[in-house]
């Protein structure tokens, strides 16, 4: 199959590619920068150059499916930054991919796209999505989904992937922060870590995105998770481990943490600071909810099972790094 790719550079669009190129489809990936071009033809991709703001037809060619990975993950950035890139970005890419005749929309959601800063137990897709959440990712990731279920159609089948806390090896976010917060030992757990969540180790999801290329209706949404859940410290302890890292006993009780997320944002805010300020509410929220979810319709509909355990994964991860 011909399929279009975007995100190719990131944690994962980067394991979607290979492993695209390695069951013998031909990809064209989303690129825009020199370093993503080299990283997209060392394996085996076609890059393509244009982004989520200038994606036309012409870029798709006669491409049959579209994978949709590219997002604005940051927890911090210019106020309009997620609405610009995931959902103005993902309506750029579906209109791009009707007009081109594209078959098949795989779009990589995620559970924020439910949250407005609650907690989550066992939540499934009947759960509904928070396109109000005060929280700018979650709002945009509801909205782009919210999107992407309105482009369904007859000629152009439109599902949603949903991960968890995606984590494994080529990790360029979470691990990366946990590192950079450890080396200037300022790692702090917030209710001492004790929030249960999901997770989706990068291999479970990548099994899910290939199944995904024929399997699932299309209008759906499907939580691909983890054979178990954890606590958020059991998480990013068993992370941390992998590199060797001790993040201490710091703690924060949750009501202070709040406060101070929220004051940091303020001021980051009110004096327009481009930095990033040390906490800030989404961080909080993350930090501190639980958040554990079902995957029984991904497992029926689209026969989907975890191929690697959490502790599998954790014992990788631990070889890999
Ligand atoms: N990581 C998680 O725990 C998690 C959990 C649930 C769902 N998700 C979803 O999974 C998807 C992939 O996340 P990830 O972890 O792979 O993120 P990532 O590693 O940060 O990669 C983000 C990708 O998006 C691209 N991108 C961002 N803004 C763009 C723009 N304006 N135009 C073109 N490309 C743009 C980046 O390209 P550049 O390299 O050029 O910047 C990069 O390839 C996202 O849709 C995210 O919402 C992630």
């Amino acid at each position: 199959m011909k399929i279009f790719l975007t995100g190719a550079s990131g944690f994962v669009g980067k394991a979607a590619l290979a492993m695209l190129v390695d069951r013998g489809h031909e990809v064209v990936a989303m690129s825009r920068r020199a370093e993503s071009d080299q990283l997209i033809k060392s394996l085996g991709g076609r890059p393509e150059r244009c982004d989520l703001e200038s994606i036309k037809a012409e870029h798709l060619g006669d491409c049959e499916l579209v994978i949709h990975s590219a997002a604005y993950v940051e927890a911090w950035g210019p106020k309009d930054a997620w609405f610009k890139a995931n959902v103005l970005g993902t309506e750029n890419v579906l209109k791009a991919a009707k007009q081109a005749g594209v078959k098949r929309f795989i779009h990589i959601g995620t559970e924020a796209g439910l949250v407005h800063g609650q907690d989550l137990f066992k939540a499934d897709e009947h759960y509904p999505l928070a396109p109000d959440s005060p929280y700018p990712y979650c709002a945009s990731k509801a909205q782009a989904e919210q999107s992407v279920m309105a482009a369904n159609s007859a000629e152009m089948t439109c599902l949603v992937i949903r991960p968890r806390l995606i984590w494994g090896p080529g990790d360029q976010t979470l691990l990366p922060a946990i590192e950079q917060m450890c080396e200037r030992n300022a790692w702090v757990w917030i209710n001492h870590g004790k929030a249960m969540t999901s997770s989706t180790h990068i291999d479970n999801l990548i099994h899910a995105i290939e199944l995904a290329l024929t399997k699932g209706e299309g209008g759906e949404a499907y939580f691909v998770l983890d054979d178990a859940d954890h606590s958020l410290r059991q998480m990013i302890e068993g992370m941390a481990a992998s590199k060797n890292l001790e993040l201490g006993n710091k703690n924060l009780p949750l009501w202070f943490a709040e406060a101070l997320g929220a004051l940091c944002e303020g001021m980051w805010r009110l004096l327009n600071l481009s930095s990033e300020p040390p906490l800030n509410k989404y961080a909080v929220m993350v930090m501190s909810r639980n958040c554990t979810l079902d995957d029984s319709k991904a497992r029926k509909a689209l026969g989907y099972s975890p191929i690697i355990s959490w502790q599998e994964g954790m014992a990788q991860l631990g070889k890999a790094h």
